[in-house]
């Protein structure tokens, strides 16, 4: 079962939510996002790096092509995408685990591309297209913390 179900009707409606949801992350957290093309990833990833202040002169786009891109604001942001990284069999070939020992928070495009890669995440969330311009969002916490979280967000 999820801890939250989030229904947003516009592009600026998803950055909002993960702008307010950044706030409240700390160095170490990782996200795991989950969700076909086109489903709202990238865009909630603009959020949070907004909610992490990371200045716009940072465009934060897709990381397809490079596997990870870091910005730097409050705390950093290592954004990584693993579409094209279907090979993987484990995350020590990203690094991930050194990431997630450093001081920022890690969010992750396509966290379920391989089986054999299993994603330390604390939030989980999948996105669901459900019209044009509607996507849902499923949100896991899986610490006391993060469920706490996603129970008295203010949406
Ligand atoms: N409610 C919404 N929330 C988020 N994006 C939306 C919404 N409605 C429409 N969109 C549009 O859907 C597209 C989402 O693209 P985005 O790059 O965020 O997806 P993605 O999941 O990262 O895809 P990919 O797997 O290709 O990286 C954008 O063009 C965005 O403007
Ligand atoms: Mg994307």
């Amino acid at each position: 079962m999820q801890d939250l179900i989030f229904d947003s009707t516009s592009d600026s409606m998803t950055q909002k939510f993960a702008k307010k949801l950044a706030k409240h992350l700390k160095q170490g957290d990782c996200l795991a996002l989950i969700g076909d093309f086109g489903a709202g990833k990238t865009t909630f990833v603009k959020g949070l790096a907004k909610g992490l202040r990371i200045g716009c002169d940072q465009y934060v786009s897709s990381p397809s092509f490079v596997i990870l891109k870091v910005y730097q604001g409050k705390l950093p942001l290592y954004h990584f995408d693993l579409y094209r990284l279907s090979h993987l069999k484990d995350f020590d070939d990203i690094g991930l685990d050194e990431f997630l020992s450093g001081r920022g928070v890690s969010v992750v495009e396509w966290a379920d591309r391989t089986e054999n890669l299993h994603i330390p995440w604390g939030l989980r969330i999948e996105f669901i297209v459900s019209g044009q311009s509607s996507r849902r969002l499923k949100l896991y916490g899986r610490s006391a913390r993060l469920k706490k979280i996603l129970k008295n967000i203010k949406l």
